[in-house]
């Protein structure tokens, strides 16, 4: 085992929103690296109770990053580290709720440093997006220095708050924060839904035979990034020192066509009902999506190591294996304003 990864024995760790998907897989990295105790702080909004691991060193408390008495409860047990994972989860639900998001999102992760700091927690790590900062105009690959002001949705504002609170924090009280940005996240422990991302919910729809409903001109990509290479670079970023004060962007760095991606779902799974057009969403302005990934490199170095097609191949998998589940807690409102548009799923 590397330093990184050693160094997290004995620890005691809090992970907000470490139910979800990006945080149940922390969950049982950390618990697994023999940390004392991980308490997860979640309050099962976006997740559910089946996707947290359920390991001896794992406490989950039910509650919310907006709630006083919650922080309190979790921040008694005094955590050596905080992932701040807990988010209004994303860019159209923070359309259709955008009080919603600003609350989670905004005053809850103010919360969060400011018990943080009163605590003496000595690394916070939190959880930024690379869709929220660098607008839909930016030149590729996305790199951490530029920053837009034009952003096209509530989550995309209130996810650089998170940053800018960060900042403030750091310099005003010292707070050892890192800020790091994913890409588009994929991989095991994502169940689909109308606010989730487009990965999960291709599949589902694949594996339920419907066809995969597609909002762009052909020509969009993202940066898809594995959710255990995220995973990497949190635990990274929990312990090198160089990382405190920095941003640095978490992505795959190379490009996939959405088009093709859902062509290759479509075979991957045998799904023969094709690839259907759905209308646009408004605020889906960025043609192209790649992160740089230079500085987490060098800071923290980070190196991802999934490749896409696999990655897709042990997604399909964890969906197979837990299908019953996901097919019961998998929620699309017909007819909502959400990406499925023209596509009735009945659950
Ligand atoms: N998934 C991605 O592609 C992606 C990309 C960039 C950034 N991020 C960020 O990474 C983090 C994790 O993302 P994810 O994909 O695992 O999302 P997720 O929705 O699966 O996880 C967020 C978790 O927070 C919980 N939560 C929501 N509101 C809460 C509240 N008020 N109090 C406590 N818990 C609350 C939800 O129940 C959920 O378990 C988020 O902060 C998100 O903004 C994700």
């Amino acid at each position: 085992m590397d330093a990184y990864e050693n160094y997290y024995e004995g620890k005691t760790v809090l992970i907000t929103g470490g139910s979800g998907a990006i945080g149940s897989n922390l969950t049982r990295a950390i618990a697994n690296l023999k940390a004392r105790l991980v308490v997860v702080l979640d309050d099962l909004s976006a997740a559910y109770e089946w996707n947290i691991p359920p390991l001896s060193n794992v406490l989950f408390v039910k509650g919310s990053v907006t709630d006083e008495v919650a922080l309190k409860r979790v921040f008694a047990v005094k955590p050596n580290i905080v992932y701040h994972l807990a988010a209004f989860f994303a860019n159209q639900n923070s359309v259709d709720y955008p009080q919603r998001d600003l609350m989670t999102n905004g005053l809850g992760t103010l919360l969060v440093y400011q018990y943080a700091q009163m605590c003496g927690t000595e690394r916070v790590v939190y959880a930024s997006s690379g869709c929220s900062i660098y607008g839909s105009a930016a030149p590729l690959p996305l790199k951490e220095d530029f920053m837009s002001m034009h952003l096209t949705t509530p989550y995309q504002i209130t996810k650089m708050l998170g940053e800018l609170y960060a900042n403030f924090f750091y310099h005003h009280y010292g707070l050892p924060v890192v800020k790091t940005r994913f890409f588009n996240s994929y991989g095991p422990g994502e169940v689909p839904g109308q606010y989730r991302n487009v990965i999960p919910n291709f599949i589902f729809w694949a594996l339920s035979g419907l066809p995969l409903p597609f909002t762009g001109s052909g020509e969009e990509t993202r940066d898809f990034t594995y959710v255990m290479d995220i995973v990497d670079a949190l635990l990274r970023a929990g312990y090198f020192e160089k990382a405190v004060g920095q941003e640095m962007n978490i992505a795959s760095g190379s490009e996939v066509n959405i088009l093709e991606m859902a062509e290759r779902i479509n075979e991957l799974t045998g799904n023969t009902a094709g690839i259907v057009r759905a209308a646009p969403r408004v605020w889906d302005t960025k043609k192209r999506l790649l992160g740089c990934i230079d500085r987490a490199k060098e800071v923290i170095g980070y190196e991802p190591k999934m490749a896409f097609e696999e990655g897709l191949l042990t997604t399909i998998q964890w969906f197979r294996d837990n299908w019953e589940s996901i097919q019961r807690d998998a929620e699309f409102a017909p007819g909502g304003s959400s990406a499925v548009q023209g596509v009735v799923v009945k659950k």
